[in-house]
C-alpha cells in the first residue's frame, strides 16, 4: 500500500467505472442511506483509491442520487473518512438502456462468458454506448488538471474510452482493465463492432485481463480483425503510432486488518440463531449477484444430488444462498430469478419436513459485515461459475478465515481457480462432482482444513488487490520512462 503511494506522488489519478462505490438511496422515511453496491470491481478498485486518492468518474445509479447530490457532481468520499472524490455523470433513461442494459449488459457480458446465453446485439444499443463512452471520456478530459494523467479504465462498459481519451491527451498513461473473461477469436467475432471495440481498448497504454488465457485470447483476436504488429514474446501490440502492453493482472481483495472481527465461534452461534436451526447444524453458504453465470442452479442441483447420496445429512445441512439482486431490468434476469426460486421450491418440497429446509434462499442486497458473519459461520463457501473472469468471493471467504477452518469448493472456470489449488476444484456442470465436493467439504477434517486453508490464505495475504494494482502502475511507469528515453533520441 505505501509503495502504491509512493509510485503515485505526484501523479493524478482518474478512474473510470460504470458502477459506482457508493449508492445515496432514499428510504421510506426520507432519509438517505449509503450503500455499497455488490460488485466485484468495486470491492478492489476502491480499496485501491481509498490509498492513493484521486477522482473517481461513475454512472450515478442511485434513485436518491439525483436529488441529494446533485447540487454538487463532486462528492467527497467514503462518507465517513473521504480520501477522493467521486463524481457522477449521470445518464437519461435512453442511455442508460442502449448502453448499460443494451449494449453493455445484453450484447457484451454474454458474448464473453460463456454461458450459453446468445448475446443480443442493436444497432440502437451500440449508438447508445458509443455516446455514452464519449460522454464519460469528456467528464476524464475535463477533470484532468496535467496533459499525462494515469487514467485507470474499468471493465466492457467502456472499450471505446481509451480512444477517445488519448486522442485528446496523447501523453496520458491510460491502464484498462477487463473484468470479465475475454472469449476466443471466433466466439468475440460475432460482434457486429469488433473492430470499433479493438480499436478502441487499443487506445490504452496497458491492458490487463486476469489470466493468460484471456490476454492470449484478446492477442489473437486482435490478430485476427486488425492489421497491426504484434509481439508476441513481449506481449505488445503495435497500431498506428501507438503501442499496447497486454497483460495479466490477477486481481484480489484488500487484506483486512482484524480488530473488531467478530469471533467465529459467535458468529456460528448467531447466524444459526438467525436461519432457525439448531446449533449443530452444517452450514454451506453462497453469495452472488443474481447471475446467470454464477452457477446458481447448478450449486442447487449439487446440493440436491448430495442429500440423496448422503440421506445422513437430511435435516442436518443447509445450504444458505445470499443473491443480491443485479441488472433485473432485464428478461433473461427476471427469469433467471423465477428458475432459481422455483428450483430451490422444488428441493425444500422433497426435503424439508418439520420446518427443515436445505435450501434457504435470500433474494436481497447483504452488507459486507453480514457477509462476513455467514463466511465465519459456515462449513463450506461455493464458488460454482460456469464462468467468471476473477471471483472475489472465493478470496473474501478465504480471508475471512483468520481460524483456518472452513473448506472452499471452487468452479474451475474462475481466474480464481488458478490461484487457490488447495480449494476443492470441480467442473460445475458435472452435478455429481459438486455434491462429492460439498459432501467432503462437510467432512473434511480440521487437520486438512487448516493445511488448504493456510496455505490459500498465505497466497491471498501476499498477492493483494495493492499489488494488483502496484504492477500495472509499475509497468506503466516504465513505459513512460522508455517512451521519454525514445523521445530523446
Ligand atoms: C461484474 C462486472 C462489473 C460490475 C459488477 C456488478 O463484476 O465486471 O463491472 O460492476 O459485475 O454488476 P452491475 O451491472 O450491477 O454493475
Amino acid at each position: 500500500k505505501a509503495l502504491l503511494q509512493q509510485d503515485l506522488a505526484g501523479d493524478q489519478v482518474l478512474v473510470v467505472s460504470n458502477r459506482e462505490p457508493y449508492i445515496h438511496e432514499k428510504a421510506a422515511d426520507g432519509t438517505v442511506k449509503v450503500r455499497r453496491p455488490a460488485s466485484g470491481l468495486v470491492t478492489a478498485v476502491e480499496a485501491v483509491m481509498r490509498a492513493c486518492s484521486g477522482t473517481w468518474i461513475a454512472h450515478g445509479a442511485g434513485s436518491a442520487d439525483r436529488e441529494t447530490v446533485d447540487k454538487n457532481d463532486h462528492v467527497p468520499v467514503p462518507p465517513k473518512n473521504p480520501s477522493y472524490t467521486l463524481r457522477r455523470v449521470w445518464l437519461t433513461e435512453e442511455e442508460e438502456k442502449g448502453y448499460y442494459y443494451g449494449f453493455a449488459n445484453e450484447g457484451l457480458w454474454p458474448l464473453c462468458h460463456i454461458a450459453h446465453v446468445r448475446p443480443v446485439f442493436r444497432s440502437s444499443d451500440w449508438e447508445e454506448y458509443v455516446k455514452v463512452n464519449r460522454r464519460f471520456a469528456d467528464a476524464v478530459i475535463k477533470e484532468a488538471r496535467t496533459d499525462n494523467p494515469v487514467v485507470l479504465v474499468q471493465d466492457y462498459h467502456f472499450a471505446l474510452l481509451p480512444r477517445m481519451v488519448r486522442e485528446a491527451l496523447p501523453k496520458a498513461t491510460i491502464i484498462t482493465f477487463w473484468h470479465i473473461p475475454w472469449p476466443n477469436s471466433e466466439s468475440f467475432g460475432i460482434c457486429p463492432w469488433r473492430e470499433e471495440i479493438l480499436e478502441g481498448m487499443l487506445g490504452s497504454t496497458i491492458l490487463g485481463f486476469h489470466t493468460p488465457f484471456h490476454r492470449k485470447n484478446f492477442l489473437d483476436t486482435v490478430d485476427r480483425y486488425l492489421e497491426t504488429r504484434i509481439e508476441p514474446e513481449a506481449s505488445t501490440i503495435s497500431y498506428g503510432n501507438e503501442l499496447t502492453q497486454v497483460e495479466d493482472y490477477p486481481i484480489s481483495i484488500a487484506w483486512p486488518d482484524y480488530p473488531d472481527t467478530v469471533p467465529v465461534d459467535v458468529c456460528r452461534t448467531e447466524i444459526r440463531q438467525i436461519l432457525g436451526v439448531p446449533q449443530d447444524h452444517l452450514l454451506a453458504f453462497g453469495v452472488d449477484r443474481l447471475d446467470y453465470t454464477k452457477g446458481i442452479l447448478e450449486r442447487f442441483q449439487a446440493v440436491d444430488r448430495m442429500l440423496e447420496m448422503h440421506p445422513t445429512m437430511v435435516g442436518k445441512f443447509s445450504f444458505v444462498q445470499i443473491a443480491a439482486p443485479s441488472r433485473s431490468d432485464l428478461e433473461e434476469y427476471m427469469n433467471f430469478e423465477q428458475r432459481v426460486r422455483k428450483l430451490a421450491d422444488k428441493i425444500n418440497d422433497r426435503y424439508g419436513k418439520d420446518g427443515y429446509l436445505p435450501i434457504i434462499l435470500k433474494i436481497e442486497h447483504h452488507d459486507q459485515n453480514e457477509l462476513q458473519r455467514y463466511f465465519r459461520a459456515s462449513e463450506v463457501c461455493m464458488v460454482t461459475s460456469l464462468h467468471d473472469g476473477m471471483n472475489l468471493v472465493a478470496k473474501e471467504f478465504i480471508a475471512a478465515r483468520d481460524d483456518e477452518h472452513g473448506a472452499l469448493v471452487l468452479s474451475q472456470f474462475t481466474g480464481a481457480a488458478r490461484e487457490l489449488h488447495e480449494a476443492l476444484i470441480i467442473n460445475p456442470y458435472h452435478i455429481e462432482q459438486g455434491a462429492e465436493a460439498l459432501y467432503r467439504g462437510l467432512t473434511m477434517p480440521s487437520v486438512e482444513q487448516v493445511e488448504r486453508m493456510r496455505s490459500m490464505r498465505d497466497r491471498v495475504r501476499r498477492f493483494n488487490v495493492y499489488r494488483w494494482a502496484g504492477h500495472m502502475l509499475l509497468d506503466a511507469a516504465r513505459l513512460r520512462k522508455r517512451e521519454k528515453v525514445m523521445q530523446k533520441i
